[in-house]
Parts: C-alpha cells; sequence; structure tokens
C-alpha cells in the first residue's frame, strides 16, 4: 500500500494514444462514491469525460502546475484523455463536509487509477463558470474540483525536503517532488 502511495503522485504529461473505456470510468465513480464521507451525508456528486470532443473542451479550462513558471500545461500528444468533475450538491444536508470529503473521494479515485497503471492529477486551478457552462449540471451543484486521468509519460520523483518545498523539473524533463521527512512531521510518539 505504501509503494502505491508513493506511485500515486501528481502526473501532468500523460500518453494521448492510450485510452480510458466506460467500465475505467464507471469504477472511478465505485472508489468516489464508497468513500469515507463525514456524517454519511454523501454531499459529492461526479461527471465523468472521456470523449475525445468533451476532453479537447475541457482542456483549455485547467490550469497546470503553477509553480513551473515556463510550462503552460501538456502538449496536445501529452494531454489527458479522461476527467471526473467532482460536485458538492448545495442542497445536501448542513452536517455535510464536501470539501473534507471530496478530498478522501479524489484519493480513492487516484489510488484506484494508479493500481491498474493510470496517473491523475487533481486540479482546482480551474474556469469553473466556463465548465459549468459546458457541462450544463445546473446551479445546484457547485464545482469543487476536477481530476485529470491517463497513462503517465514523465517520471516524478519523491525527494526528501531541504527546505525549499516547491517542485522542479531537471534538464531531461523528470519531476522532482520534495517532501518533508518523517523527523520533519512525526512531532511526537507515546
Ligand atoms: C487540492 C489540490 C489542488 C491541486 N490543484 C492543482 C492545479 O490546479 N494544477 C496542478 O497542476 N496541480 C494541482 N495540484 C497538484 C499539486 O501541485 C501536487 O499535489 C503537489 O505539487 C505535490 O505533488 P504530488 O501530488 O506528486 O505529491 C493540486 C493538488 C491538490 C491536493
Amino acid at each position: 500500500m505504501l509503494d502505491l502511495i508513493k506511485k500515486t503522485r501528481s502526473y501532468r504529461r500523460f500518453n494521448n494514444s492510450r485510452k480510458l473505456d466506460a467500465e475505467f470510468m464507471s469504477g472511478l465513480v465505485d472508489a468516489a462514491r464508497l468513500s469515507q464521507s463525514g456524517a454519511n451525508a454523501q454531499p459529492l456528486r461526479y461527471v465523468t469525460i472521456s470523449s475525445e470532443e468533451m476532453c479537447s473542451k475541457i482542456y483549455p479550462e485547467l490550469r497546470w502546475a503553477g509553480r513551473l513558471k515556463d510550462w503552460d500545461g501538456p502538449v496536445e500528444a501529452e494531454r489527458p484523455v479522461a476527467y471526473v468533475a467532482v460536485y458538492a450538491d448545495t442542497e445536501a444536508p448542513s452536517v455535510a463536509m464536501p470539501q473534507v470529503d471530496s478530498g478522501i473521494a479524489m484519493q480513492n479515485m487516484c489510488l484506484y487509477a494508479m493500481a491498474k497503471g493510470v496517473g491523475s492529477c487533481m486540479i482546482g486551478n480551474c474556469m469553473k463558470k466556463e465548465i459549468n457552462a459546458l457541462l450544463g449540471v445546473g446551479e445546484r451543484y457547485n464545482l469543487l474540483w476536477i481530476v485529470a486521468f491517463g497513462y503517465p509519460v514523465e517520471n516524478v520523483v519523491l525527494t526528501d525536503c531541504t527546505g525549499d518545498v516547491a517542485y522542479y523539473r531537471d534538464a531531461e524533463g523528470d519531476h522532482f517532488v520534495p517532501k518533508y521527512t518523517a523527523k520533519d512531521v512525526h512531532l511526537a510518539s507515546f
């Protein structure tokens, strides 16, 4: 499980010619809907997108790797082949905790995908109004996140953080992600 967690990185370059089928997409919805939920209120709803036509409409509304100032996002051949839009139902009971629930549901989708060799990237920086207009879900649902999926074509490497948490790429295009060490984050053990 720890190996799977280590592999489940944010991937932003994919093989656009390897598509994902309907069974995979409904597996993602299962991974999300079966997740833990505060008060079991289950306030989240999902839209899956895997048609080439809709993927090409969604892509321009997403913002990639804000810390990589000289990179605008993947070239056409390396764009995601599927997305899941994660919505909160505004009519869910007031005990619902959609922000927390959505983190859990997204991570379960990403783990499910990675276990099948499929990479993912959670995206919060996106043009929500424009995406809502494209997907036509209606005002009852509040778009929280988009999760992108595809078979990765990049190496993402975890490193021990030595001060700066900023991720970076080297000349070969490998992507490095500094993480605090256990010593940094593990305050105490009794
Ligand atoms: C809540 C959340 C929102 C994110 N939004 C974006 C985003 O808008 N664009 C993007 O390229 N990456 C986004 N990411 C990916 C983070 O940049 C990524 O998790 C971070 O760089 C650490 O890399 P790792 O996921 O491989 O550990 C987001 C991640 C999370 C958890």
